[in-house]
């Protein structure tokens, strides 16, 4: 995943920064908690990575950006390991193919463990002298590089756990919603409902001392129309209701592109949803669950093209990046996020809601936003230029964050960003008008 910056970062203090560093640290550890090592070489679609690879990878950026320039005598963990877990970054080494991720049977998972523990010690040496303005800012784009990779770690193995046979649940129903009402059917979903908008001349991207990555800068001032953005995502209910209108047999209702992806790749519903002989259900992170139950809950997993699809037929459209950032700005960063544990979307009935429709988690919102730099975009300075900028071409913006998104990751401005057939993603759909 992409991402960083340069005049951008917050400059937090040294303290303040180091417990951001080790929370990241540990809750990486934390999510990979539940997997067997066999589990964490599993990549089982070319999106995904290995949990493993996962856990050596945000080590190699600590390693790679900030000990080898900062600590002095810093020792590399091993030379192999430098260019092994390079994801993308050209300017720096040679990278193995991505597709070859699963094939690290080597090296072993306990060296994995130890080299971050390694590279965790020697950071700890760093935050005692006192690191260099530049060095604080990298470990602050590690921290939140890391969290990215969280949001991954746990895509990914919703991923290879749906395609193992015994679809095993990454973690058991706890006493929550879903669970507790087993079998039976939801309630219904909050009536939809659309808050006005005035538009006018608007700025967006990030303001103010806060972390951001160089993508969201410059803030600059856009024109927007008279809007209304929907009070909640669509939920798995609604969608059924656009599959049993021949939504997935309607070429017109299609984009060219999203129905040749339809023709290509045979899809007749979200990703993660099966039809067991007329009985459709949907696999989580929580196991296997009858659509039934979760006819109130937001979909996700659709792509761009499914989300605009389902927009036209609904007589509806996605809203613009901007649209939603007008909307969400100054809005409490509350929701469904990675810190509620529910691990999936909720019902939009249980949702601590405001006034106006909580703009963060369950899924990330596709917008009909190609994903391209603002204007006076300026990649970071160096390799670490690469994290965001080569990926402007071919892809569509998502905001919101989602189930799997760490809370203090999230805000109104930040972009995240894929190609419009994705679909492993916690990927969902508001509507706007
Ligand atoms: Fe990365």
């Amino acid at each position: 995943m992409a991402a960083a910056t340069s005049p951008i970062l917050s400059l937090k203090p040294n303290s303040a920064l180091a417990e951001r560093f080790r929370a990241a640290r540990r809750q990486t550890l934390q999510i990979c908690s539940p997997l067997t090592p066999e589990d964490m070489m599993v990549q089982s679609c070319p999106e995904a990575s290995p949990a493993k690879w996962h856990l050596a990878h945000t080590t190699w950026f600590f390693e790679s950006f900030v000990l080898r320039e900062f600590l002095p005598g810093y020792r590399i963990f091993h030379d192999d390991f430098t260019w092994l877990f390079n994801s993308y970054y050209e300017s720096f080494s040679a990278f193995p193919e991505k597709r070859l991720r699963s094939s690290f049977s080597r090296p072993g998972l306990d060296e994995i463990l130890r080299y971050r523990e390694h590279v965790d010690a020697a950071m700890e040496r760093l935050f005692e002298q006192g690191p260099e303005e530049e060095a604080l800012r990298r470990i602050e784009l590690g921290a939140n590089h890391e969290e990215q990779h969280q949001e991954l770690l746990l895509t990914d193995i919703l991923n290879a756990f749906f395609t193992n046979p015994l679809k095993p649940k990454y973690r058991e129903q706890e006493n929550r919603e879903q669970g507790s009402k087993g079998a039976r059917e939801q309630a219904e979903a909050r009536p939809l409902v659309f808050q006005q908008f005035e538009g006018g001349l608007r700025e967006v991207g990030h303001a103010g001392n806060g972390f951001c990555f160089d993508n969201e800068l410059p803030r600059h001032r856009v024109w927007l129309e008279p809007y209304a953005l929907a009070n909640r995502l669509v939920t798995c209910g609604e969608f059924a209701e656009f599959m049993a209108d021949g939504g997935y047999r309607k070429p017109e209702l299609w984009l060219s592109a999203g129905w040749d992806a339809v023709k290509q790749n045979g899809w007749r519903g979200p990703l993660y949803w099966s039809d067991a002989g007329g009985e459709w259900t949907v696999f989580t992170l929580r196991g296997e669950l009858p659509l039934a139950q979760l006819a109130a809950t937001p979909v996700g997993h659709v792509s761009f093209y499914e989300a605009d699809a389902y927009a036209r037929w609904a007589g509806l459209r996605l809203p613009t990046e901007f649209e939603w950032e007008a909307a969400a700005e100054g809005q409490l960063i509350e929701g469904n996020l990675l810190d509620s544990g529910n691990l999936m979307p909720i019902p939009s009935t249980n949702l601590v809601q405001n006034e106006n429709g909580t703009k963060y988690g369950d899924c990330w919102v596709w917008t009909s936003s190609a994903y391209l730099g603002y204007p006076g975009f300026r990649p970071l300075n160096g390799t670490l230029g690469e994290y965001n900028g080569k990926f402007m071409s071919g892809q569509m913006v998502l905001r919101g964050g989602s189930c799997v998104t760490p809370a203090a990751h999230i805000r109104a401005t930040y972009r995240n960003f894929f190609s419009p057939e994705t679909r492993w993603q916690f990927s969902g759909i508001r509507l706007a008008k």
